[in-house]
């Protein structure tokens, strides 16, 4: 199996491959997504736009961390993370560009929150909604369990507080960049755990990123059909032990 080596090289822009393309902007996909109105929804707290800790020593300090204290975290301490993880930072009058960068300023990645035992909010897997800066219900219960065994029996994302699942709507992507979109879904959901882990960091917070799962299992746990949209990555996020 060379799938992979098979994407790698086809995937590769060379010159002359990318002559006589062009876009359709009547097709051009929304850069959000929405649940239905009737869904339960929580509006979080405006973010913390300043400070936030010297970037060289959250560099130095940010490590995995797999061992995750009994304590909850506050709600708005989540909404900060999530700001920090994919928030919007400007507003240009073409875009609502955001903490992390995207590819084309397209963002396929979309962010759910499966909360474990954060105060002030059901246990649940939730939607960040990126405009609104608020979470929307996708199913109430506690999913850390699931999550675990979904994740090949990785614990720690039952006993973390919170986790964050990040998913691609590929075609958000695939507009433009055809093929080569996966390429960028794995850099822009990189980019979006990576702040993430820093914001963990200059909250007094550990995360730890994972790419271990069974994709099938998790985009059931998340509600996601595992082909227009798909979980790409996870970070488990709360206080260290
Ligand atoms: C793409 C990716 C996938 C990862 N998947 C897992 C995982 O499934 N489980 C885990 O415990 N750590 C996972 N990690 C964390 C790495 O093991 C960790 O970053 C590495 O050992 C370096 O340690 P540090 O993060 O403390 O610097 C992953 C990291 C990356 C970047």
């Amino acid at each position: 199996m060379s799938y992979g080596d098979d994407f790698q090289r086809k995937s590769k822009y060379t010159r002359g491959s990318l002559s006589g393309r062009s876009l359709n902007w009547n097709k051009k996909p929304d850069p959000y997504k929405a649940y239905p109105p009737d869904r339960e929804r929580i509006q979080l707290e405006d973010p913390d736009t300043e400070g936030g800790g010297p970037l060289y020593s959250l560099l130095k300090e940010r490590r995995s961390v797999r061992a995750y204290g009994p304590g909850a975290m506050d709600k708005g301490t989540l909404g900060q993370l999530l700001w920090a993880s994919q928030g919007i930072s400007r507003d240009t009058r073409q875009h609502q560009l955001r903490t992390a960068p995207s590819a084309g300023a397209l963002y396929p990645i979309e962010t759910y929150v499966v909360a474990n035992n954060v105060r002030g909010l059901e246990p649940g897997v939730y939607h960040y909604e990126v405009f609104q800066h608020g979470l929307a219900l996708v199913r109430p219960g506690e999913w850390g369990a699931a999550l675990a065994r979904a994740a090949l029996g990785q614990n720690m994302l039952a006993r973390a507080p919170a986790v964050f699942a990040w998913s691609a709507l590929v075609e958000r992507c695939k507009w433009k960049y055809d093929q080569r979109a996966y390429r960028y879904i794995y850099l822009d959901a990189g980019h979006a755990a990576q702040n993430l882990a820093l914001a963990a960091v200059a909250l007094g917070l550990g995360s730890c990123q994972v790419g271990a799962f069974f994709d099938g299992e998790v985009d059931d746990v998340l509600e996601l059909d595992g082909v227009e949209e798909t979980v790409i990555y996870m970070s488990a996020v709360g206080p260290g032990k």
